[in-house]
């Protein structure tokens, strides 16, 4: 059988944990079935969903007994990585719009405000007197 490729869309709509597939070296996985089993607890896998997970998955050291599992559970070569970069990361509930991460920290307003608090202090310790 010719080998399945997988779309971007293909990818990002199988991202619940019910129905959940991962992406190692270029491969999807269907770790659906595999979740309870997995040694290592789902949750790790989980946090995964809609990300390149090869980087998690060699850098715990899985055996080769691990590998050999995971061609049971092949999809198929993936297609979508271009897209996968630039996309934002889900947010595992789908129909919520994704968050976008905000980097630019707590903004002026977190600092103005104990700034206002203590000049008002100053003040009336000043008039106040
Ligand atoms: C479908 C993909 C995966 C398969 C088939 C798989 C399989 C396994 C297997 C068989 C073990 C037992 C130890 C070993 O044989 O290496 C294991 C352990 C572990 N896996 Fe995975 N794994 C997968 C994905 C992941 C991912 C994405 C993570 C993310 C971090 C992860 C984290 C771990 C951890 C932390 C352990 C160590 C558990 C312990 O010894 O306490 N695995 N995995």
């Amino acid at each position: 059988m010719a080998e399945k490729t997988v779309t971007f869309e293909e990818f990002q709509a199988h991202q619940q944990r019910e129905n959940l597939w991962i992406l190692l070296h270029g491969k999807v996985y269907d770790v659906a079935k595999f979740l309870d089993e997995h040694p290592g607890g789902e949750e790790v896998i989980v946090a995964e969903a809609g990300k390149d997970a090869t980087e998690s998955f060699e850098d715990v050291g899985h055996s080769d007994e691990a590998r050999d599992l995971l061609k049971g559970m092949l999809v198929g070569t993936f297609a979508g990585s271009e897209k996968l970069k630039s996309a934002p990361v889900p947010t595992h509930t789908p129909g919520s719009t994704p968050k976008v991460v905000n980097n630019s920290g707590p903004g002026t307003v977190a600092f103005l405000v104990p700034l206002a608090c203590l000049g008002a202090y100053f003040a009336y310790r000043y008039y106040g007197a």
